[in-house]
Parts: C-alpha cells; structure tokens; sequence
C-alpha cells in the first residue's frame, strides 16, 4: 500500500509517500521557524495561514522526488490532532478534500502516535512490546506499548511538557525561536554544576514528573542575576547547562521507575526533545544500568514531519478508514483513546 502522509499539526508543513513494499519513497518539509520567531513562540493563526500557502507546492515536490504522480497513490493519512485546531484544519480539508477527488482512502492519524511509530522508519525496527518515552513541545509521557495500538499511560508531566520547558527556559535567557536547539547549543559551554538545580519528584516512587518549578527556579536565578550585574554569557551559559543536566536526570530517573514496573525490556524514544544529544546520552546509560536496549529515531524523524505520518497511515489504513464527508480534528486527544490493531507486515 503507498500512503500520502500530511503533517500540520504546529508549524511544520510536510508530506511524504510511505510504501509498505519500498518503505520511504519521499518526503519534504516546510519549516515556519521564521515566520514565528519575530513574535518569539508560535502563533496559532499565522501557522495555519502559512499552512494554506505551502501545501501545494510541497505536494508537486514530493511527487516528483518519489517520481510518482497522485494516482499511483492507494490512501492519504493527515494529521488529525492532538495541536493547533487551525493547522491541523487545514491539513484535514487538503487531505481530505484530495481523497474525495481521487476516489482514495483516508484516515486522520494522531500525532503523538505517530511520533512513536518514527523509530519504525529506521532499518532495525523496535520489538514489542516495549516503552515509549515521548518528549515533546506539548506532552511527556511514559507510555507502555503491548502491542501496536495499545497504549498503558505509566506516567506523565503534571504540568509543563519537556519541550515547553525548553522553550520557555530559552526565552528567558534570551535565545531564539524555537528555543530547545537554542538552549542545547549554549548548554554545551557551560557548567552544570555550577548552579544548584531542583529536580523535581525525582524522589517520588511514581513515574510522573513536573517542570514547572524548574522553571520558576530559573526564572528567579535569571533575575537575582540580573540584579547584581552578574548575568554575563557564562552564567546563561552555565544555567543552561544546569537547567538541561536537571531535566536528563528528571526523565532518566522517571523513565528507569517506568521500565522497573512495567518489566519492558526495550525503551523507544521519540518527540522532538529527543533530537537533544545531552538527554539521549542519558536515557542510552540505561542500556549498561539496566540491561535493556534503548532505540531513537535518526534526529529528523524526532522533530514534527510527515513521513511518521504517512508510515503510521499506512499501518492503520490496512483495517480502518474515514468514509465521512465531513471534516473534523481533535486538538485534545488522549493516546489510550487509540485501539489496537493487529500486527501487520510493515511493522
Ligand atoms: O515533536 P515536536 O517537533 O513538536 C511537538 O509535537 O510538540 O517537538 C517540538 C519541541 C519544541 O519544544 C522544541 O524546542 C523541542 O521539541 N526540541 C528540543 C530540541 N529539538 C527540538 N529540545 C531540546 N533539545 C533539542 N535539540
Ligand atoms: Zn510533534
């Protein structure tokens, strides 16, 4: 089956052709980085706007780099939520809208498991079952994976996702748009231990985990600073060290309890944070600590793009498709509300 993934969800236009026979045959990416770095974060209405503007030519793009035309396409797959209700609209009408006029089948996919099935694009594909970490600009979740499709949610952020933690952290050292690269590259000048960091819930036996007050700490870190003119590039530089070495130890620790409980054998790492060197290094440290084997996805594959999408549509189309005429989009939509489909070939 070859599927037409399309990725709107934020601020990333993409698309991409997955074929369950010849895996990856193209994919392409547009990223608003710009767009949204004038106003410091993403602005919800211009991202769905600049949507509007780039599927088309990204659409010409990726056919003719996989050199296919539209009706050698079996389905499409979009982005159908969890995000921005005006991005991901946009991605289901275009998606749609293509499907009803080729007469194809298509499916609306969520985002966050698609982001999992990323690490099903490398060659050695992860076994199940296993856990999932998925660090992201909107969720952290500790996710236990039976089996395709079924999700068992061990644990969470009660308040602040990983990603938006990075994002709000750079801004508050002054980095750019979008911050978690920004802060990881200014990390790597500083001292860590030079700035006592909280890590938060670290002690508790549960798997959840908060990132707010680590926030807040750097916050007033940042202004006590500030105030006695001590604020020069090496402290940024070492607070953002800090901030990143307490975040690792927060999920490395989280994501231990996780694998303790759930007996898993096997760790899956995916969401844009995981692109993050320094974390990866940490949760790999688990595979001499724990005797497990811990996979990532290649780092494009992290961050928000199509060809998850279009993979994780070519899975699912096998047993279900969207027959409405209608288009609808879930900005909030929990994991575990998925079902299980049955093991297919391409996984
Ligand atoms: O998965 P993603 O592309 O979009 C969402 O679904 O949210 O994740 C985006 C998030 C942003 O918060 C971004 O700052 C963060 O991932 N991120 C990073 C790195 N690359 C992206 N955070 C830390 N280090 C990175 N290298
Ligand atoms: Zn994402």
């Amino acid at each position: 089956m070859r599927v037409l993934g399309f990725e709107s969800s934020c601020d990333e236009t993409a698309i991409a052709v997955y074929d369950s026979e010849k895996g990856l045959l193209a994919h392409s990416l547009f990223s608003q980085v710009d767009l949204h770095a004038l106003y410091g974060g993403v602005v919800p209405e211009l991202a769905a706007r600049d949507h509007v503007r780039r599927l088309i030519p990204l659409l010409k793009a990726t056919l003719n780099e996989a050199n296919i035309d539209l009706v050698s396409i079996d389905a499409l797959a979009y982005t159908k939520g969890p995000g921005l209700v005006g991005a991901l609209l946009v991605g289901a009408v275009f998606a749609k809208t293509l499907a009803w006029a080729l007469q194809k089948r298509v499916l609306g996919v969520h985002h966050l498991e698609a982001h999992l099935m990323a690490a099903h694009l490398e060659k050695v594909k992860p076994c199940y079952p296993y856990l999932g970490l998925l660090v992201s600009g909107g969720h952290t979740l500790l996710v236990s994976v039976k089996r395709p499709g079924e999700y068992r949610v061990l644990g969470q952020s009660l308040d602040d996702a990983v990603g938006e933690a990075f994002d709000k952290v750079a801004k508050m050292l002054g980095l750019p748009y979008p911050g978690g690269p920004a802060l990881e590259r200014l990390a790597a000048e500083g001292d860590a231990l030079r700035f006592n960091m909280p890590r938060p819930m670290i002690k508790q036996s549960d798997c959840n985990c908060s990132f707010s007050g680590l926030k807040t700490h750097v916050m007033q870190l940042v202004a006590q600073l500030k105030k006695s003119q001590s604020l020069n590039s090496n402290a940024l530089a070492d607070i953002a060290a800090g901030f990143q070495a307490a975040v690792g130890d927060c999920l490395q620790e989280k994501t231990r309890l996780a694998i303790e409980k759930s007996g898993c054998q096997r760790l899956v790492v995916a969401g844009g944070v995981s692109a993050n060197e320094y974390i990866r290094k940490q949760l790999l440290s688990l595979e001499d600590s724990m005797g497990i084997s811990v996979v990532f996805p290649n780092k494009m594959w992290c961050t928000d793009n199509a060809a998850m999408v279009a993979l994780t549509g070519c899975w699912r189309l096998h047993k279900e498709w969207d027959s409405e005429t209608g288009v609808s989009v879930q900005p909030r939509w929990p994991l575990t509300d998925l079902i299980a489909s049955d093991l297919i070939d391409i996984l």
